[in-house]
């Protein structure tokens, strides 16, 4: 056995105690951090409600934020697009959203929304998860064939959506995109996370 000098096992006694009462100091300073956030913030830290705000957002564009680890989409609906969405029914699975898991109550509709002209879904494949591209822009230039109304192609396993989050017949996804609780707080300002009040 080798021989430690006694200093040098003091010395590692010593930190040891110290790295000890380091960890102990971080444990009791971490609970004030926490408790010293504002609402807002200790909400997101939990996975609370988010604000986004639309004002930017130009028809046919769409932005991406997250929400408890998830991918929120928020697609502006030009009248074109809506247009098209009530022509679709007979390629898709579930065009009126019968499927009650899939939205609340109040995003029943055509464009599976409150304000037809924003579309605000979960941006996961409800085959396996994955997140599928956005193919907004219709015909051909999709690479997705002449007919594509616009929509968004999982290219895990293939399954098509249109631009209501509504899945297409013969794809492995079985039902629509999942459509978040949310509501407007402003005209342009819709908080996820939080139920629209009818
Ligand atoms: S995860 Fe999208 S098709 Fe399989």
């Amino acid at each position: 056995m080798v021989a430690v000098p006694v200093d040098l096992r003091r010395r590692r006694i010593l930190l040891a105690a110290t790295t000890a009462l380091g960890a102990v100091g971080l444990g009791v300073s971490a609970v004030p951090f926490v408790l010293s956030m504002t609402p807002s913030a200790r909400a997101k830290a939990q996975g609370g409600p988010i604000e986004i705000d639309l004002s930017k957002l130009e028809p046919g564009q769409m932005l991406t934020v997250q929400w408890r680890g998830k991918p929120i989409w928020v697609l502006r609906r030009s009248n074109e697009i809506l247009s098209r969405l009530k022509t679709n029914g007979h390629f898709l699975v579930d065009p009126d959203s019968e499927v009650e898991t899939q939205q609340p109550a109040y995003a029943k509709n055509i464009g599976r929304s409150i304000k037809p002209e924003f579309f605000i879904a979960i941006g996961l494949c409800t085959h396996l998860g994955c997140v599928p591209s956005k193919k907004i822009a219709s015909g051909a230039l999709s690479g997705l064939g002449e007919d594509w109304p616009g929509g968004y192609f999982c290219a895990c396993h293939g399954s098509k959506f249109d631009l209501a989050g509504r899945v297409y017949k013969n794809v492995p996804a079985p039902t629509n995109l999942v459509i978040p609780p949310h509501r407007y707080l402003a005209d342009r300002i819709v908080e996820v996370g939080v139920h629209h009040v009818v």
